[in-house]
């Protein structure tokens, strides 16, 4: 009786936390396969260009429910190493996966709908007489620009990510007048409208003020705290920009993996000076990181 009693307490909260997602938190539908599928894998992956190698050795796992920061120095092969994720360059040596589909055996295009991607590179491509919306809107196909009229059911969802990102007051204004943070949060709904599978954000916070980048990070903070949230693969040099939500992180120098692994296992003094060849100290406050020079 008692094992029955549990068995149902068990059953009908699990069935709570799947309509609490689906109807308060407002996600549109729930993508088992993300939940299952391992999300990323590397196997001694190396490139090599002009016979220089940008990227050595690099054997790294991506899981479900993970959310990442990748750290390093400008030039480390962070940019390098997530334009591998989503297909852009291959590897010279080595086996790169991704969603359970190995390179080489798949269709890259059409992985690359399932990995939405922000980074300093693409802001710069956009109109800047195009409004928010129509921003947002231009994801459903990955271009730059909006060539056809979207239906209601593509605006109204536009209009409810908008919203969900706090940016209902930008809807029409153009692109071109937004601040640096609001264009980044622009960006980041526009990956985020067909519900991809991975968000790539790289430097998102690059060029803003601090008050602006404490902004971004929130709103970033509080989109990878929702349970059915695309695994978040975020590029920085800056150790202060790793949010409490990124469980997990890759240290890179110099193109080859320094560390990987769980957060609180790597923010250590010893690790962070040993990484950064300069003595540092590591000071931790409400779940955030910041270092200081010790010289
Ligand atoms: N297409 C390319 N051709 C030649 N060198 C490249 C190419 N892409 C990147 N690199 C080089 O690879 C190194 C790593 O670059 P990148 O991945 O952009 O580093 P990060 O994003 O960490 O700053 C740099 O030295 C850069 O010049
Ligand atoms: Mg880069």
């Amino acid at each position: 009786m008692l094992a029955l009693f549990k068995f149902y307490h068990v059953f009908v909260r699990n069935i709570c936390t799947v309509l609490t997602e689906y109807f308060i938190l407002g996600f549109n539908h729930i993508r088992e396969d993300s939940i299952t599928v391992m999300v990323m894998r590397m196997r001694n992956v190396s490139w090599r260009i002009d016979g220089k190698h940008i990227l050595r050795n690099i054997s790294w796992d991506v899981r479900p429910a993970e959310h990442w920061a990748v750290i390093g120095l400008n030039g480390s092969g962070k940019t390098s190493l997530l334009n591998m994720i989503s297909g852009y360059i291959w590897p010279s040596t080595g086996e790169v996966s991704v969603l359970g589909s190995r390179f080489g055996e798949c269709d890259v295009r059409d992985l690359r709908k399932s990995i939405g991607i922000v980074s300093a590179s693409l802001q710069q491509r956009f109109y800047s007489g195009e409004t928010s919306l129509e921003i947002v809107l231009s994801g459903y196909d990955a271009t730059i620009g909006l060539y056809d009229t979207p239906g209601k059911k593509k605006i109204a969802s536009a209009l409810t990510l908008l919203e969900k990102m706090n940016c209902s007051q930008l809807t029409e204004q153009t692109y071109g007048t937004l601040s640096q943070g609001e264009k980044q949060k622009i960006l980041i709904a526009r990956a985020l409208i067909c519900d991809p599978n991975i968000l790539i954000l790289d430097e998102p916070c690059a060029g803003l003020d601090f008050v602006s980048r404490e902004h971004l990070l929130s709103t970033i903070e509080h989109l990878a705290t929702k349970s059915f949230v695309p695994s978040i693969l975020y590029v920085s040099h800056h150790i202060e920009e790793i949010i409490p939500s990124f469980s997990h992180l890759l240290l890179l120098r110099k193109g080859e993996i320094y560390a990987a692994g769980k957060r609180e296992s790597l923010i250590t003094t010893e690790t962070l000076s040993d990484f950064f060849e300069m003595p540092v100290n590591v000071h931790k406050t409400k779940g955030r990181i910041w270092l200081s020079v010790n010289r």
